[in-house]
């Protein structure tokens, strides 16, 4: 890639592109989030009052990716622990290291503002392991999850 990616907070200006990557996201996982979901998630992420926020990837001028995280307490560190529920780079644009910016800039952050870890959940064969293994190795718990 010719120019820099730049990886900053969401904004309000973002809402057309992050809805295509949302909508891109959602197919790649053959999940169709209601419409009303996605407005309050899309309220969410920019209201700094929730857990939940977005980090955005832009080259160019073009937001061409996203993190969406949740910060939370723990009972076993004081610090925030930072789960990385969602991450999605345009499919045009993989394999340019814009994925591997957005989990680095988590960490940055993280160190910067003292958060105690940063975690997240993949499908066995997701060959995004490809990058998470450069970053950190899986480890051996097993998710149990229960729709309410
Ligand atoms: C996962 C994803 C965000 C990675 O974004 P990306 O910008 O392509 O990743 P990068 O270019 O930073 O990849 C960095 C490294 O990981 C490897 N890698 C990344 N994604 C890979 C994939 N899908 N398959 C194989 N290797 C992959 C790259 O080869 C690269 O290694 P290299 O630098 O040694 O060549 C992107 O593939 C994506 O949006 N996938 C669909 C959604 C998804 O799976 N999200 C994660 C859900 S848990």
């Amino acid at each position: 890639m010719s120019n820099q990616v730049v990886v900053r907070d969401l904004c309000a200006s973002d809402e057309s592109a992050w809805r295509d990557l949302w909508a891109g996201y959602n197919r790649f996982y053959k999940a169709s989030v209601p419409p009303e979901v996605t407005v309050r998630t899309w309220e969410r992420l920019l209201d700094p009052a929730t857990a939940l926020f977005c980090r955005v990837a832009e080259l160019d001028g073009r937001v061409i990716g996203f993190s969406n995280s949740v910060l939370h307490d723990g009972t076993w560190v004081i610090g925030k622990i930072c789960y990385l529920e969602d991450l999605f780079v345009d499919s045009e644009r993989r394999g340019n290291g814009v994925g591997r910016a957005l989990i680095g800039d988590l960490v940055t952050l993280g160190r910067e503002r003292g958060w105690a870890r940063l975690y997240w959940h993949t499908a066995r064969d997701n060959p995004a392991r490809g990058l998470y293994d450069k970053f950190i190795g899986a480890d051996d718990f097993v998710r149990y999850q229960m729709s309410l």
